[in-house]
């Protein structure tokens, strides 16, 4: 058990999700705000290792883990999440506009299952606070930022293209890949219809005619749900295939959980999804299934439910060229990502 498990974490754990969520990252960003700061979170956290180094859709990852949407979601944090360990840092979900997110209190935990579940529908400062703090990024910088885009879930229909594209053309130069999330966006399972799939290859389409003008090549994931059924994945397979997208992010948050709730709790967390150790099996179903479809030939970047490097094995094993966590920064703490790496570089021989 480290410090954090056994200290610290039982009294966060006192006070209310949300506002310890706020209240960590707000430690972060002061204590990783100075050139000091961030050497010492790099010093006290972070670990290199050059059998951790990797290359993945032609962008150079110095380690394979990631910290997922949601963990900065305004683009303020990803120097610090850098010096943690982490190797690279998805930032967003950013729209276009400023959103307030779900209604409060919509962050809970779920201890004994290592989960959460959540209402936030992507708060975010939105697009030109983002491209402020992405174009102070010092050029050389080592952790790998991409931008998770999407459009507000109250827009019709006919502005979702415009609506994701503007924040790609706004980011293009200040971030290294790009994924689009539209898990929010479309029906899934029974809902699912050909329109949905019709507005995915619309939305892609207006990116990758932008991205042909462009001297740099910024690669594009698109992040798929584990509530989807097979038919849909297949269909995001196919675009796969079909078109220059460059791979897959599997997978997001789950509304289809069985967990022993009290008819309170149940009340309280009413239309959330969940995230954390329950979703890891899923997921790896879903990355085995999704690289045997398309022959293991593009990346995955594998999500859900990573709490130990084993967890990250299994993702690695499956087929994901890069994995990312979200959950297990609460209840592992920050320690987690540096941790990770540490466990799983491989050992220099010494001759
Ligand atoms: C509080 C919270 C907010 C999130 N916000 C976003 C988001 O804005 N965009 C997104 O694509 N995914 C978002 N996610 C999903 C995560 O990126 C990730 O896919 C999911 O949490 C599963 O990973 P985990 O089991 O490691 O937490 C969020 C997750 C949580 C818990």
């Amino acid at each position: 058990m480290s410090l954090y498990t056994r200290l610290i974490r039982p009294v966060l754990f006192l006070f209310p999700a949300e506002r310890v969520r706020n209240f960590s990252l707000s430690l972060l960003r002061i204590v990783g705000s100075t050139r000091f700061g961030e050497w010492f979170l790099r010093v006290f956290y972070g670990y290199r290792h050059p059998s951790l180094e990797k290359e993945v859709f032609g962008v150079r990852f110095r380690n394979p883990i990631g910290a997922a949407a949601g963990l900065d979601r305004d683009a303020r944090l990803y120097r610090q999440f850098g010096a943690l360990g982490f190797g690279f840092v998805e930032v967003g979900s950013i729209t276009t506009r400023p959103q307030q997110g779900g209604s409060r209190p919509r962050l809970f935990r779920l201890r004994r299952a290592n989960a959460l579940l959540h209402r936030m529908e992507e708060p975010n400062c939105g697009l030109e606070k983002a491209v402020e703090r992405l174009r102070r990024r010092a050029h050389g910088q080592k952790v790998v930022v991409g931008a998770n885009i999407t459009a507000s879930r109250h827009s019709a229909r006919e502005f979702i293209t415009k609506e994701c594209l503007r924040p790609f053309r706004s980011l293009y130069q200040y971030v290294e890949y790009f994924t689009i999330n539209v898990t929010a966006l479309i029906g899934s399972g029974e809902s699912y219809t050909p329109e949905d799939r019709e507005l995915v290859e619309s939305i892609l389409e207006a990116m990758f005619d932008f991205r042909r003008g462009q001297n740099d090549y910024r690669p594009i994931l698109l992040k798929i749900s584990p509530d989807w059924d097979y038919p849909q994945i297949d269909d995001m397979v196919k675009i796969l295939i079909d078109t220059p997208l460059d791979g897959l992010v599997v997978s997001d948050c789950s509304s289809q959980f069985s967990t022993a709730l009290s008819p309170k709790e149940a009340r309280r967390t009413e239309d959330c999804v969940l995230s954390g150790a329950p979703l890891l099996e899923r997921t790896i179903e879903l990355i085995r299934y999704v690289c045997s479809k398309m022959d293991y030939s593009y990346p995955v970047i594998g999500v859900g439910g990573i709490m130990n490097e084993e967890d990250a094995k299994r993702m690695f094993e499956a087929g994901a060229s890069l994995v990312q966590c979200y959950s297990a920064m609460v209840y592992e703490g920050p320690a987690f990502p540096g941790r990770l790496c540490r466990r799983l570089a491989t050992p220099t021989k010494s001759k």
